[in-house]
């Protein structure tokens, strides 16, 4: 068979042996959750992620054409295809995670044919737990290791991350595929995003377990809010720089050195660095009472991020409000406030496993109640990061 000029790649056989010798690739790429530091990534801050147990699987092999690739999404039961030599965007968002990491891998290396892949996903799509992400990492770890292209785990968030920016448009940090790739089973990754050092910290959680509450909203203003927010704080730190040179990033200023600049930073400017340096040291000490075992305090610097990113930050929504305020000042729960870029998505939630079911069931009434609508509860466990497996 001649699979180099294909009219319709629907034509022949997906994937499976048509390349008899030729061994298909198991990725599995993981969502991950956040425990505190929000919107600092993209600050050179600090942020307390890890991936967790819920993941999508690939499977990839060479499918014998030159430069044909197709993808298939048994979760969305649809299909693509595209061309190596002339990628360019979709008018279907998830087409473009794909898209964008071929894009990316392309500049810098040659992938010398074609290849399927078939995706299958237990990540729930816009609930805030990055499956952009997982998607992204986990094409570019099985291309990887498919054409021995020897990417190093670092260069491989660097091309997710980089596919998002520039081929999906969205101006993300780094935090969601650095913690989809490196993360480390039972471990949540204390994460300096200036210097890119991480430490892992044991996930000492005692007799609780994280529940994310999934407000099931998704604000369209999310991602135009999530670059106002960017351009602030960008603004705000020349605006420092101006003054004081030696200023190179927000991790520089401190609170004296902000208040002095008060006067010169707009109201907004002012709240969302104010906002980032408090957020900076809620993560600093809160992977310190997770060392400590100190769930109480670690619950306590959760529900104060909360409010920063309600007040301070301004990235919340009645939704994830009316979440935290359920959990709050119940004894069985340590910590709650709304995780990922905002105006929707879920609540991470640190509560003793024996009230999860009875919590659950009242969180639900509640929530349908007020907003007519069924929050999703996902208990989930940090797990370790892409890799690949033998199926
Ligand atoms: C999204 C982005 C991340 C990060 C968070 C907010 O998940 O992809 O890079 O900025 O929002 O902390």
């Amino acid at each position: 068979m001649n699979f180099n000029q294909p009219q319709n790649p629907k034509d022949f056989p997906f994937i499976r042996n048509i390349n008899p010798g030729e061994a298909n690739i198991f990725v599995e790429s993981p969502g991950r959750i956040n425990l505190i530091g929000e919107h600092t990534d993209y600050n050179h801050g600090f942020v307390f992620p890890t991936a967790i147990d819920k993941k999508i699987h690939f499977e990839i092999s060479k499918n014998g054409c030159k430069k044909t690739c197709r993808i298939f999404s048994e979760t969305y039961k649809s299909w693509f295809w595209f061309n190596l030599s002339s990628i360019s965007k979709s008018p279907e968002s998830w087409e473009n995670h794909i898209l964008g990491v071929v894009h990316e891998i392309l500049k810098i290396k040659n992938i010398d044919q074609g290849f399927d892949c078939i995706i299958k996903s237990d990540l729930p799509a816009g609930a805030g737990i990055s499956s952009s992400a997982a998607l992204e990492c986990g094409l570019a770890t099985g291309l990887n290791e498919l054409f021995q292209l020897n990417f190093s785990k670092l260069e491989i968030v660097n091309i997710a991350r980089a596919a998002e920016n520039n081929f999906v448009g969205s101006n993300c940090g780094i935090m969601d595929q650095f913690a989809s790739v490196m993360s480390k089973k039972d471990h949540f990754i204390l994460l300096d995003c200036l210097t890119l050092e991480a430490k892992f910290i044991p996930a000492d959680l005692k007799s609780c377990k994280i529940l994310l509450i999934n407000s099931m909203v998704s604000h369209n203003l999310a991602e135009s809010e999530y670059n106002i927010r960017r351009s602030e704080c960008e603004h705000a730190l020349k605006i420092i720089k101006h003054k004081f040179p030696e200023v190179k990033t927000l991790r520089d200023v401190d609170m004296e050195l902000l208040e002095s600049c008060k006067k010169d930073l707009s109201e907004k400017e002012y709240i969302r660095v104010l906002y980032i340096l408090q957020e900076n040291e809620r993560v600093l000490k809160a992977a310190e009472a997770m060392k400590n075992g100190d769930l109480k305090k670690l619950g306590e610097l959760m529900n104060q991020s909360h409010y920063g990113l309600k007040d301070l930050y301004e990235v919340s929504c009645k939704e994830l409000d009316f979440l935290v305020k359920f959990s709050e000042n119940k004894d069985f729960i340590y910590g709650s406030r709304m995780m990922g870029g905002g105006f929707g998505g879920c609540t991470i939630n640190i509560i003793e496993e024996s009230h999860i079911a009875d919590f659950s069931a009242e969180v639900k009434i509640a929530y349908q109640k007020e907003f007519n609508i069924t929050p999703e509860i996902i208990t989930v466990v940090p797990s370790k990061g892409t890799s690949i497996y033998q199926n």
